[in-house]
């Protein structure tokens, strides 16, 4: 009887780390990255209401909430509002939108419950969190990929000595290779003039996708199914991730500073 508990707790807990390994999700570091980012181009009043609605929680710590309750049935709903999916030749908009949501739907609720003044604090705390996660995600450029591939997760590809897919180099193999945590990784992306970040928070998220869109492109001809990548590839590429961590971070303060301080300065 003890040794059917103990294989049976073995088993369950090896199926559960595999579910949970094989999630495609950006990185929790990247995340994290991002949303610690955005902490710091906040406008004190903006500062303020996160703060609140947080109950003190951080942007950092909140930001994984969206990756965290996926394996949850009740909020199983939510699962495709993380990517949107279509032909690289194609925009957005040529497309119907998905009934089950994608990521543009995703933001656009977000949005609206932050900006409804008859919503209550739970679920714009729910919503809040939700878009720390989803304006990360929209700087991954395989979470804006081709549907046949699952955004590059089953094109399979050996990241150093191990089994990878594309869309894991992106979410979490380069910046874990990189080996800084949350806090180093944010103190240490490009360095932009007020210029270059100005310019960087303009426009919408629609606009920011159809950005993130060129370097899919890029992505998809990076690699071939099967080839082992490595340094080559981190040297090549790791400077357009810290770039999109850091394009996340500033758009998402933008988001923020818009719906929080609706009066502060573009
Ligand atoms: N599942 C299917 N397509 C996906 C994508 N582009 N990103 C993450 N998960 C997915
Ligand atoms: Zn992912
Ligand atoms: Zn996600």
């Amino acid at each position: 009887m003890r040794n059917i508990v103990l294989v049976s707790l073995f088993l369950l807990f090896n199926i559960h780390t595999t579910v949970m390994a094989s999630a495609p999700v950006w990185g929790k570091t990247g995340h994290r990255v991002t949303a610690q980012v955005a902490e710091k181009y906040l406008t004190p009043v903006a500062r303020q209401k996160v703060k609140a609605l947080l109950k003190g929680k951080s942007l950092a710590l909140v930001s994984t909430f969206g990756d965290d309750i996926k394996s949850d049935d009740r909020f199983r709903k939510y699962s495709p509002w993380h990517y949107v999916n279509y032909p690289l030749n194609k925009e957005y908009e040529d497309q119907r939108p998905s009934d089950q949501g994608d990521i543009v739907q995703g933001i656009a609720k977000c949005v609206a419950v932050l900006e409804d003044p008859k919503a209550s604090d739970a679920d714009k705390e729910f919503f809040l969190k939700m878009l720390v996660h989803f304006i990360g995600d929209l700087h991954q450029p395989m979470h804006i990929g081709k549907a046949e591939d699952k955004g590059g997760n089953d094109i399979q590809v050996r990241w150093f000595s191990e089994g990878s897919n594309l869309h894991r180099v992106w979410d979490s193999n380069m910046i874990d290779e990189f080996q800084m945590s949350y806090t180093e990784l944010s103190n240490n992306l490009p360095v932009l003039t007020p210029d270059m970040t100005n310019n960087i928070s303009r426009g919408d998220y629609k606009d920011w996708m159809r950005e993130t869109r060129q370097l899919t492109k890029e992505v998809y001809a990076s690699a071939r199914i099967g080839e082992k990548l490595g340094y080559r590839y981190m040297y090549d590429h790791f400077g357009e991730v810290r770039m999109q961590l850091l394009k996340g971070g500033i758009r998402l303060a933008a988001m923020l500073n818009d719906i929080f301080d609706p009066t502060s300065a573009k």
